[in-house]
């Protein structure tokens, strides 16, 4: 297979696996043993990919498994904000990659959807240097490009599945970290509500009817609005819900 070499952004390193487990585990060995901020792990493979929740993620050659390194000098929970940043990345990557596919859809937490399937998921970890600030923070992004899984419990789909050509990984990884680094220049400069704006503009049943899984509990409601750190707003049972973490499904 022929491979040509994706043209990064200056602020970015790649760092590039035939086979890994999951970049996301190699980026963090690399973290830990102190490679900087901009540090890509790029791998045409997975054998062990991972989700959110523990769950596995289908990982076969021709889609995109990427994990990037970031040493963000803000506290961990402002942190976070950058798994909605790299949401938009992907969803404005797809647009470009695949414009006949209409507007992609960005599904509370990280997820972006194609015409209602989940295309792309964003696995964010983080290692504390102190209680309130990160040492470290990785962002694994996986994308289908050439094929999904077909049995999730949230419907899956990819370039290929949705009728267009996909493209090779190394395009899609280029326009995602092209995307990336314009929407966390935003970030820096504008703060989380130029993000907040963005990402709602594009979000997946935002005012509507929710199911919404947390660790614990099921919710049914209307999804409100998500707050200005990024937790999702749920009105239930006559209350407001602040929820910082779980997953949203539609009310079937
Ligand atoms: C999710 O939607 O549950 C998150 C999926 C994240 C998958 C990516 S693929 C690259 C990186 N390595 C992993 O093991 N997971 C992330």
């Amino acid at each position: 297979m022929t491979l040509s070499c994706p043209l990064l952004p200056a602020a970015y390193r790649l760092v590039l696996r035939e086979t890994v487990g999951s970049t996301n585990d190699e980026a963090k060995e690399l973290a830990r043993q102190g490679a900087a901020a901009g540090t890509i792990v790029w791998a045409m493979e997975q054998t062990a990919g991972r989700g959110r929740r523990g769950r596995c993620w289908s990982s076969p050659r021709g889609n995109l498994f990427a994990s990037l390194i970031l040493r963000p000098a803000c506290s961990v929970e402002r942190a976070a904000q950058l798994g909605f940043v790299a949401g938009l990345a992907v969803a404005d990557a797809l647009a470009e990659l695949a414009p006949s596919l209409g507007a992609f859809v960005c599904k509370w937490p990280n997820d972006v959807l194609a015409r209602g399937r989940k295309i792309a998921g964003i696995l964010m970890e983080s290692e504390r240097r102190t209680y309130e600030t990160p040492a470290f923070l990785i962002v694994g992004i996986g994308v289908n490009l050439a094929s999904a899984p077909p049995d999730t419990e949230f419907p899956a789909t990819s370039v290929a599945d949705e009728g267009c050509l996909p493209p090779a990984p190394e395009v899609a990884l280029e326009a995602v970290v092209r995307h990336f680094e314009i929407w966390t220049q935003h970030w820096q400069q504008q703060g989380f509500a130029r993000v907040r704006e963005a990402w709602r503009a594009r979000a997946f049943a935002l005012g509507g009817p929710i199911r919404a899984r947390l660790e614990t509990a099921i919710l049914y409601g209307r999804f409100v609005d998500i707050d200005q750190h990024g937790a999702l707003l749920l009105e239930t049972a006559g209350e407001l819900r602040r929820i910082p973490a779980g997953d949203v499904f539609p009310v079937t």
